[in-house]
C-alpha cells in the first residue's frame, strides 16, 4: 500500500500545484511509481498532463463524494499518491485530508499565506492527519521569512527544514508540460525539490 499525501492550502496561489508536480518528478526519478489526483476545480494537473506531462506520471481526476476514497484506492497501485486539493474549506477537502497519510501545506513567507495556514492546520488536526508546512517562494534575501517562521511556530505548525526558493525554473516549464527537472536536471531548483523529497520520505517512514 502506498502513501497518500494531500497538498492543501486555502490561500490561492501558495504553490500547491507547483510543489506537487515538482515533488512528483523527484519521486518518479527516485524510482517510485507516482499517481496524481486532481481534486482542484481549476484542473491544473489535468491541463499540465494534456500539455505534455511527464511520461510515467499518471494523472487522475476525481470530484464529488468519492474523492476521499479515490486516493486510498490509487495507493493500491502507486507507491505515492499526491492529491491536489481544492482551496476552499469543503466536505471534499475534509474527506481528502481524512484519507491522507500526510498533509503538505505550501506557504509563502507572507502574512496572507501564514494566516491562511492556520485554518488548514486546524482541518488537518480535526482529520487526525499529520501536517507539515513547506515554505515556498522564499526570497533569497530580505522579505519576512524569519517573522513568518515565528508566527507559524506560534500557531503550532511543524515546518520542513527544506524550502523552495522564488525561482523562474519552478514556473517556466509548466506551460509545455514540464517541470524544473525538464529544464535542467541539476539546478538549484531541482536540488531544493530533491532535499524536500528526501525529508518527506523520512517523515513518511516515521509515521
Ligand atoms: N517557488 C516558486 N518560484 C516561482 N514561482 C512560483 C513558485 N511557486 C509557485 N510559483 C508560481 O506561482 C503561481 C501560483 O502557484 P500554484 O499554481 O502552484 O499555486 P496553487 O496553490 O496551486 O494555486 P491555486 O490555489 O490557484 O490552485 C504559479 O504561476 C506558479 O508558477
Ligand atoms: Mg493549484
Amino acid at each position: 500500500m502506498g502513501y497518500v499525501i494531500s497538498f492543501a492550502q486555502q490561500k490561492g496561489g501558495a504553490g500547491k500545484t507547483t510543489a506537487l508536480l515538482h515533488l512528483a518528478e523527484a519521486w518518479r526519478l527516485s524510482g517510485k511509481s507516482v499517481g496524481l489526483l486532481d481534486l482542484a476545480p481549476q484542473r491544473t494537473l489535468m491541463s499540465w498532463a494534456e500539455a505534455g506531462g511527464a511520461p510515467g506520471l499518471s494523472v487522475m481526476e476525481s470530484a464529488g463524494w468519492r474523492s476521499g476514497t479515490d486516493g486510498r484506492a490509487a495507493a493500491k497501485t502507486y507507491d505515492i499518491v499526491l492529491v491536489d486539493c481544492p482551496g476552499n474549506a469543503s466536505s471534499l477537502l475534509e474527506a481528502a485530508l481524512r484519507e491522507s497519510d500526510l498533509v503538505l501545506v505550501p506557504c509563502q513567507p507572507t502574512g496572507p499565506d501564514v494566516w491562511a495556514t492556520t485554518a488548514v492546520l486546524k482541518m488537518a488536526a480535526a482529520a487526525r492527519t499529520p501536517a507539515r508546512v513547506l515554505l515556498n517562494r522564499v526570497p533569497a534575501r530580505g522579505g519576512s521569512t524569519a517573522e513568518a517562521v515565528i508566527k507559524l511556530k506560534q500557531a503550532g505548525a511543524t515546518i520542513l527544514t527544506s524550502r523552495l526558493g522564488n525561482r523562474v525554473a519552478f514556473s517556466a516549464g509548466l506551460l509545455d508540460g514540464r517541470t524544473a527537472f525538464g529544464i535542467a536536471r541539476a539546478s538549484v531548483a531541482t536540488r531544493e525539490v530533491e532535499a524536500a523529497r528526501v525529508e518527506i520520505d523520512h517523515v513518511l517512514a516515521a509515521l
